[in-house]
């Protein structure tokens, strides 16, 4: 059944709260391999002027073949431990936020690994492309309890694993990359001002990249299911409906938790899944154009990786100084759809 109710999602009420968190560092991955629409045209019957004007992406990134979820989510999360001038070690808890693991045992501990978080637990959550958001508060958790001080959100997939390139509907949208935030405890303020998430397994054939399997006997009573994943399948139309109706209405509720308004957004930060429902969800709120984050038209939808890599780039270029209020909401399999509130820095 779906969870529509206020009090599933919401984040506004402080029960069995310690401590505030903080959002002190961001970083991403750099991937030097770009696939352009005029490339893909030659690859599937479409146009860079199709997708441009029905998306608004003109290229993506693809992982080079020695790339991985675990060196690519190990760069983003190094950058952004560098930049809030930590140390691997300093690292608590590591949350890994993707659909493409190396390992379908999960990743994480291989980003562990990599940077050399030796004290840090680290794990995956899988839930597609509002994975980032999820994570987000599920890290906010720990550090609200006192559990932990210091925790990294990775937002890191490598769709081109699971894109059908014989597709047009599909292939034409994805791309590769890894994001990442640093997470702190503050005993001054608490800087996640709420969040609300939803999920609604009715909507589950819209998007989905299945496990496909084929019954194999085993023993005389034993059979067992032997099979591999499918590349992901889309209804276009349905999840553009959901996104512009669901997201508008979860970032109001969110808002109306944290006591703001739309004024009080400095960037709107969505999954970027299409230019068109940014463009829809900013009239919907109406919120100026110049507030909403945008780099789709050089990466494309990346997933779980798509709202931290677009933080990070706001970030590093200065759009996006201490103390900004930034509304996030990411959206997509499941179905599933979530935002939060909060403010970047100390
Ligand atoms: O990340 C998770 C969340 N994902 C989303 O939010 C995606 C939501 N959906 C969308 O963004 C849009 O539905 C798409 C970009 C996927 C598709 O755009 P659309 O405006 O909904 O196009 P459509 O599926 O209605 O297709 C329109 C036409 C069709 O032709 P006919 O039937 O009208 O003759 C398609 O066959 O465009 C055709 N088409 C293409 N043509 C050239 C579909 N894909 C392509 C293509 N190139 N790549």
């Amino acid at each position: 059944m779906a969870q529509q109710t206020d009090s599933a999602g919401s984040g506004s009420e402080a029960f069995g709260q310690r401590f505030g968190v903080a959002f002190v560092g961001s970083g991403s991955a750099k991937l030097e391999t770009v696939l352009t629409n005029e490339q893909l045209a030659k690859v599937v019957d479409t146009s860079d002027e199709w997708i441009a004007t029905r998306t608004g992406i003109r290229q993506r990134h693809i992982a080079n073949p020695g790339d991985s979820i675990r060196s690519l989510g190990g760069e983003a999360a190094a950058n952004a431990i560098a930049q809030a001038n930590l140390t691997p070690t300093d690292v608590d808890l590591i949350i890994l936020a993707t659909s493409t693991p190396d390992d379908l045992f999960g990743s994480a501990c291989q980003i562990q690994h990599e940077i050399g978080a030796s004290r840090a637990i680290a794990f995956d959550i899988t839930a597609a492309c509002s994975g980032f958001v999820f994570a987000l508060v599920t890290a906010s958790q720990f550090i609200r309890t006192g559990a932990y001080k210091t925790v990294v959100v990775v937002g890191a997939d490598l769709l081109s694993r699971l894109t059908d390139w014989s597709d047009r509907r599909t292939c034409v949208l994805f791309g590769d990359g890894a994001g990442a935030i640093v997470l702190q405890r503050s005993e001054s303020s608490d800087n996640l001002l709420s969040f609300e998430m939803h999920s609604d397994g009715t909507l589950n054939d819209c998007l989905n990249a299945s496990y496909q399997h084929e019954s194999t006997p085993l023993t005389e009573n034993v059979t067992v299911q032997k099979g591999s994943f499918n590349p992901v399948t889309m209804n276009g139309r349905e999840v553009y409906r959901f996104a512009v109706n669901r997201v508008p209405e979860v970032l109001e509720k969110s808002l109306f938790h944290a006591n703001l308004t739309v004024d009080d957004i400095d960037w709107l930060i969505l999954h970027q899944a299409n230019q068109r429902i940014l463009d829809a969800v900013a009239k919907r709120l109406k919120i100026s154009s110049d507030r909403v984050v945008s780099n789709m038209a050089e990466h494309g939808n990346t997933d779980a990786a798509s709202i931290p890599i677009a933080l990070d780039e706001w970030v590093r270029s200065g759009k996006i100084k201490t103390g900004d209020v930034l509304a996030l909401s990411g959206f997509g399999a499941g179905l599933s759809w979530g935002a939060a509130i909060l403010k970047w820095g100390k």
